[in-house]
């Protein structure tokens, strides 16, 4: 009996503290060699952030622009509510949608038309050396996706990203406080 206890504390100090598959649920990046594979149950996870009209772009746009939609992998969003870090599996999904407007009834204001745009963010230590790596699935129209170069999009996020190279300020659901 002592030692089939002594046997489970041995196993359950294996499993790293909030490791991933811990928490139950599956949802993640999953990988087909190097390329990322475009994730189908995304509409599912937690949106920890939309936005309207953002742009980095310096020539000024007309019209409202774009939706953003943030999505967060579930078990990371769970595990960095607890922790306030992002573990290594963490997943950003982006998706941006038309913004619409005057249609049935409306008179003002803006809802998300047809999706034109989703990419993706992946957090692994030991696969990117930059620590994260950055996927552009085409619109849903790439199956898979492999990685941009750091210049073309950690750049950017690693110097104005709040925390960990993810733009949590402009992300309700992560920032805290408001
Ligand atoms: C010049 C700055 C800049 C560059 C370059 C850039 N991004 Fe971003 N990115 C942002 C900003 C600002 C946000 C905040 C949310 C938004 O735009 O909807 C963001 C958010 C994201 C997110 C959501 C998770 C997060 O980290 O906040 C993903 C995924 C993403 N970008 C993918 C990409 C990909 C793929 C590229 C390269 C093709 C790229 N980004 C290049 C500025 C940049």
């Amino acid at each position: 009996m002592r030692g089939m206890l002594a046997a489970v504390v041995v196993c359950l100090a294996m499993i790293p503290a909030g490791d991933i598959a811990d928490s139950g649920k599956q949802s993640g990046p999953a990988f087909s060699g190097q390329a990322l594979v475009r994730p189908t149950d995304y509409a599912t996870w937690p949106v920890v952030g939309t936005s309207l009209g953002l742009t980095y772009s310096d020539h000024p746009q007309s019209g409202p622009g774009a939706f953003h939609r943030v999505y967060m992998n579930p078990s990371a969003y769970d595990q960095f509510l607890r922790t306030r870090s992002f573990p290594d599996g963490t997943m950003f999904v982006l998706e941006e949608r038309e913004a619409r407007q005057k249609t049935s009834i409306l008179r003002g204001g803006f809802f998300e038309g047809r999706r034109i745009a989703l990419a993706s963010s992946v957090k692994d230590r030991q696969r990117f050396r930059a620590g994260w790596a950055y996927f552009d699935f085409d619109n849903g129209a790439r199956a898979t996706a492999t990685a941009f170069d750091d210049s073309e999009c950690h750049s950017c996020h690693v110097a104005h990203g709040q925390q960990d190279s993810v733009f949590v300020q402009f992300y309700p659901a992560l920032r805290g406080g408001d």
